[in-house]
């Protein structure tokens, strides 16, 4: 535990004004349509919510859940929601757009315009998993795809995308860099991109990924809407471009209303680029010196359609180091006491992580208002992504 009481947590306290944003950027509208058509898709289940009571008792917190994204469709994270869905989305709108005729989700997803489908290409850059799901939606819906990743994006990943089909192009750069090539190759070529960050004048795509990971929060409600008192008092969401918090953060605050938990969002501190945002009162973008290990966090870029919603729903906003990320995979893989063990990836215990070194210390728990009653919600938002960085982590290779 002595890494977690010594870890420098940066926190910056951010005033939620409450706003219209929880249901305009999505809709009620969005998140059911969204609902309607994953749970159809063939291979769906919902992950499990973990109750963690041992590691609860023992950090001096009433709960904590943890939302297990590793099985989701076989593909390992939560992402596999928002991107192959974003692609269905659009392939709709542009076989309407080429054909004139008005496909629904369930045409499209059945292979009644497969021929359509196939002349159209998908694009993305990725850190791995948007771009996994984004291959995996394409294959199953029969269009062409496209993945760009940066220099630092594991050769496991890469491989996981080309075994969906996928071409993928490496590029020299960062995340950022990826996703301007992205763009720049999609406009000059005449394919589309589906990305799962939002910029002026690019809404659509996004905002069908955030209405996917909806799915996630359904499934929430569910396990714990029978048990009296068992709503969360907060929420600890890991942050890369925000889509994922901003999504969730919304469906929560459609669902529980004023009783709605505090959001606290979590990043690596070397991509802390919504907590600057929260800093700066508008979004703002940090400059990547170097990859934190949790990959799918490190993008330097906020969502401007997430920040929409986080400037309004998020109280606190948290950045960790490196280091912590090791001792919490680890924890949750062998638990020292009867909590189940859980296999997590390097970007699914963030939240976690913040948790722990919260309740090691003192001042940062206050800050946080968390207590003896705190009902804690974690999102483990990947599995084992990557088998080679997890197996080097659990021999007790850590990251500084
Ligand atoms: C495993 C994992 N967790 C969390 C995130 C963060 O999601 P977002 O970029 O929507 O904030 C990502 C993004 O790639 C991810 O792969």
């Amino acid at each position: 535990m002595d890494a977690f009481a010594r870890a420098t947590v940066n926190h910056t306290g951010h005033e939620p004004h409450h706003g219209t944003a929880a249901e305009t950027v999505l809709s009620a509208g969005d998140f059911q349509q969204a609902m309607a058509e994953i749970t159809a898709w063939e291979g769906y289940a919902p992950t499990p919510l973990v109750r963690l009571n041992d590691l609860a008792a023992r950090l001096g917190l009433g709960a904590i859940y943890y939302k297990d994204e590793g099985p989701r469709f076989g593909l390992g994270s939560f992402k596999a929601l928002g991107g192959a869905y974003a692609a269905l989305r659009l392939l709709q709108r542009e076989i309407h757009a080429s054909t004139g005729t008005a496909p629904t989700l369930e045409d499209i997803r059945t292979g009644r315009y497969r021929r359509a489908a196939g002349d159209i290409t998908l694009v993305s850059a990725t850190d791995g998993n948007h771009g996994r799901s984004l291959a995996w939606g394409c294959q199953r819906f029969g269009a062409r795809c496209r993945i760009y990743i940066h220099a630092g994006v594991s050769p496991d990943r890469a491989e996981a995308m080309r075994a969906l089909g996928a071409e993928v192009i490496r590029i020299n750069g960062d995340y950022d860099a990826s996703v301007a090539m992205a763009r720049a190759e999609a406009e000059k070529q005449g394919w589309f991109v589906v990305s799962d960050t939002s910029w002026p004048g690019y809404s659509a795509p996004p905002r069908d990924v955030m209405a996917g990971y909806g799915v996630i929060a359904q499934e929430i409600f569910g396990a714990l809407d029978s048990a009296p008192d068992s709503a969360p008092s907060h929420v600890f969401l890991q942050g890369g471009v925000g889509g994922l918090a901003a999504g969730l953060a919304a469906a929560f605050r459609q669902h529980w209303g004023a009783a709605s938990a505090r959001v606290i969002v979590v990043e690596p501190d070397r991509a802390a680029c919504l907590f600057e945002s929260a800093r700066a009162g508008r979004p703002s973008a940090v400059t990547i010196a170097r990859e934190s290990i949790m990959a799918g966090l490190s993008c330097g870029e906020p969502s401007a359609l997430a920040w929409e919603v986080l400037a309004e729903e998020a109280s606190d906003f948290l950045s960790i180091p490196d280091a912590l990320v090791g001792p919490t995979m680890r924890l949750l893989a062998n638990p020292p006491d009867s909590d189940p063990p859980i296999r997590a990836g390097e970007s699914a215990v963030a939240g976690l992580a913040a948790v722990i070194a919260a309740q090691a210390q003192p001042r940062l728990a206050r800050a946080l208002g968390l207590g003896k009653d705190s009902r804690v919600l974690v999102i483990g938002s990947e599995g084992v992504t990557d088998p080679a960085i997890f197996s080097a982590i659990m021999e007790g290779q850590d990251h500084d």
